[in-house]
């Protein structure tokens, strides 16, 4: 196997190339390897200096993740390394390109110089893994850039242009041509000019931030399921306000302890289950995929504006059909007036907006399709309509273009056939605000092409999406299990828990929004119909005690914050607590012969919520809907505000124990019966749990 990291002689400059694709990530391998190509250089006795460049898209773009999960994982190895490079006699140079992350930030900051191509950017996300940078990163940077700056990068775990990098004091130099090049002409100046080596490890120690440490630690103890914020902190405390071997040892003892936390785990495992989420098992990687150069989008309302913003933001043309003049104007508005407010909030330059609109065109005529590579119809959600609407679209579209439906409910095989081209056709289910929220739902149908589905695989990574594909069944992944959740919470408002006990119950696991809010803020309305039109279709149980509050609620007409009032009532966005709701509830609980209790504790709303949910989820795994149970987690965080920190509703099962969870689901099918056969433990649950398999080993054999 060819060594990742090679030397080389160029006149009196030595050149240490790293190649590690794809991102030239540290491992024991590169460490080792470095190890060696350094002392060759510093056996050269007659080199004058030395550039570090990495080959391929990026330097080093971090530590290997799954480095992290090895049990002889150390950084001392590498830091020790960083050490001996940063004492060298001779001028060493990192000349940097690409995404300058983690441990290559740290090897960059170890170096005497660092000159940066100008599209160069540099971080440290770290503390996106739930970790610090473990290298030396909180002691050096804050020499560098001074401890506020370097306390806002470790703390957002943001990546900072080259250019604002410079101004920070954290590198030297941009460059305009190749950063081997600009490293090298870098190293003879410094020869020539004699220059003092200024290693950062003996810079002065920092000034504290300006505003001092509270605010900064005050943060961090707000978020405490996230320990790596506060450890931060205290590092660059330390920075400050010790010697830089002191800091040494704190950076250290932090890291070791936060390697070990659940929060690090889970955000880990995250990590890698996003990106093997965009992974399709049966797929070839030669499959041949389409350029996506236009896209049309029928409908232009929320959503079918939001998708188009999508393709706009990544300079693709995109062409918006609506049936009327008026509401296509109402939807190019509504993205216009989504375009300003970014831009009143500095994230856009008016430049930048007339540009995105200016990719953006409308047409009442299906003929506008014809040129388009993807066509998404967004209509209202009505079977007879869509089928209608994706013949149309079939019609015209060119044959190699590829239909796909946002529909959140209805059969895309259906809508598939419909078309006319079944192997051209799946679902792509954004969620609301589609500009905005990263989870996209990919719903492969039967006779969809493998090409077609990595196509769009591929596309939704250059939209910024994380894709995550789902077979075709009632709500996907996503809502499927979401109904369950929902269902349990009405159950638990007309058993006598109240909206503000049931959402903070929620939240107290670390749910972004409580499930009473959630729904008044989505519009109950919303929820309602899809409730009464899937009933009547059969896929939810048409007894009337079933969702029974969102069906009264709906025809009360309270749709949530839209109406003011739902589960609560509302000041503006604020929900107050509503004895109206109150009365609702217990009329309803009575008319269904559920009893009232007055002795509903936290612990078990959050059983009864998540428990079902997590049986489900396991069902749909059975089922093959989702392909393997990282990809649920990925749903779940990316689309429904599951807390990052534990990973997903399946990691989160793994480390409750699922013997734990069989046991409480046959406990409540026992106290509260089983009408709806949610409470049965799923097959797979019980078959994992007499096999004592690890969930997260499973995959599907068949
Ligand atoms: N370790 C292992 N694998 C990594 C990796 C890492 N640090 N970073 C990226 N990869 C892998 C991905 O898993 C992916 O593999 P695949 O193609 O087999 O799925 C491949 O590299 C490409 O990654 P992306 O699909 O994410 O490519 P992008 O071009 O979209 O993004 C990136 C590139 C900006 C580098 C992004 O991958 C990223 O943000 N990576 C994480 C960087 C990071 O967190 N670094 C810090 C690590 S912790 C550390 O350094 C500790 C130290 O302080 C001791
Ligand atoms: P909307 O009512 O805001 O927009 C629908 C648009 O389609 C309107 O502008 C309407 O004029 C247009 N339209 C209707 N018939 C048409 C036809 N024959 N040809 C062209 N345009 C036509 O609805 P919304 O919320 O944007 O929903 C659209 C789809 O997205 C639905 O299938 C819905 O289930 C799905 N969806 C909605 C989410 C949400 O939160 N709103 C989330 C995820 C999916």
């Amino acid at each position: 196997m060819n060594s990742p990291v090679t030397f080389v002689q160029e006149g009196s400059i030595g050149l240490i190339r790293i190649d590690n694709r794809p991102v030239n990530a540290i491992s024991p391998r590169v460490v080792a390897a470095l190890e060696e190509s350094f002392a060759e250089f510093e056996g050269r006795g007659s080199l004058d200096a030395l550039v570090i460049y990495c080959a391929g898209r990026t330097f080093v773009a971090g530590a290997d993740i799954s480095w992290f999960e090895s049990s002889d994982f150390n950084p001392q190895a590498y830091n020790r390394l960083l050490a001996r490079i940063e004492a060298s006699e001779r001028p060493v140079i990192a000349a940097l390109h690409g995404t300058v992350l983690g441990a290559g930030l740290e090897l960059a900051m170890a170096c005497h110089w660092r000159v940066a191509e100008r599209a160069t950017r540099l971080g440290l996300p770290e503390v996106k893994l739930g970790l610090l940078p473990g290298s030396l990163g909180t002691q050096r940077l804050p020499r560098l850039a001074g401890a506020g700056t370097a306390l806002d990068m470790m703390l957002s775990g943001a990546m900072v242009a080259a250019t604002k990098a410079l101004r920070d004091g954290l590198i030297d130099e941009v460059c305009e041509g190749e950063a081997r090049a600009a490293g090298k002409a870098c190293a003879q100046r410094l020869v020539e000019s004699r220059a003092a080596l200024r290693r950062t490890s003996a810079l002065a120690a920092p000034s504290p931030p300006v505003d001092g440490f509270a605010r900064y630690f005050t943060e961090a103890g707000g978020k405490p399921q996230y320990p790596a914020r506060a450890a931060i902190v205290r590092c660059v405390e330390a920075a400050v306000e010790r010697t830089f071997a002191e800091g040494e040892q704190v950076e250290a003892r932090e890291f070791a302890a936060l390697l070990g936390s659940t929060a690090s785990k889970c955000l880990r495992h995250l990590f890698f289950a996003e990106r093997e989420a965009a992974r399709i098992p049966d797929l070839s990687e030669s499959s041949a995929l389409r350029a996506i150069g236009k896209v049309g989008i029928v409908g232009a309302g929320t959503m079918g504006g939001g998708i188009a913003m999508n393709f706009a933001n990544a300079n693709i043309p995109t062409v918006l059909l609506d049936t009327t003049e008026a509401a296509l104007q109402r939807g190019l508005d509504l993205i216009r007036k989504n375009y300003a407010a970014s831009a009143a909030k500095g994230k856009l330059t008016a430049e930048q907006v007339e540009q995105r609109m200016g990719l953006l065109t409308g047409a009442l005529e299906y003929t506008a399709l014809a040129d388009c590579d993807l066509i998404i119809e967004a209509v209202f959600e009505d079977l007879e309509l869509k089928m209608q609407v994706c013949a149309q679209i079939g019609r015209v579209a060119k044959p190699a273009a590829i239909i796909a439906t946002n529909t959140s409910t209805l059969d895309v095989n259906l809508l598939a056939r419909a078309a006319g081209r079944p192997e051209r056709v799946l679902g792509m289910h954004f969620f609301s605000p589609a500009n905005v929220m990263r989870l996209l739902e990919v719903v492969r149908a039967d006779d969809t092409a493998p090409e077609v589905l990595a196509t769009v695989m591929r596309l939704a990574k250059a939209i910024g999406k994380t894709a995550v594909v789902s077979g075709v069944c009632f709500g996907f992944i996503g809502n499927r299990m979401l109904e369950v959740y929902l269902r349990e919470a009405e159950f638990l408002l007309m058993e006598g828990a109240d909206p503000e006990r049931v959402d903070a119950a929620a939240e107290s696991l670390g749910m972004a929004m409580g499930p009473c809010r959630m729904l008044d803020m989505a519009g109950v309305d919303v929820g309602a119909k899809v409730v009464i039109e899937r009933a009547k279709a059969g896929e939810l149980p048409a007894d009337p005690g079933y969702r029974a509050v969102v069906r009264k609620l709906f025809e009360l007409g309270r749709y949530g914050q839209k109406t003011g009032a739902g589960h609560y009532r509302y000041d503006g966005r604020t929900p107050i607590p509503d004895p109206e709701f109150s009365a609702v509830a217990r009329a309803l609980g009575e008319s269904h012969g559920i009893a009232r209790r007055d002795d509903i504790t936290g612990e078990e709303i959050v059983e009864r919520l998540f428990y079902p949910l997590i049986n489900e989820g396991l069902r749909i795994l059975d089922e093959g809907i989702a392909y393997r149970p990282g990809d649920i987690d990925v749903v779940w965080t990316a689309g429904y505000g599951f807390p990052d920190h534990r990973g997903g509703p399946m990691f989160m099962a793994e480390q409750i124990g699922l013997a734990k969870i069989a046991e409480r689901l046959r406990h409540y099918a026992d106290l509260r019966g089983d009408a709806f056969g949610y409470w049965t433990p799923s097959s797979l649950l019980t078959r994992l749990v007499e096999t004592r398999a690890p969930l997260s080993k499973w995959a599907r054999t068949a």
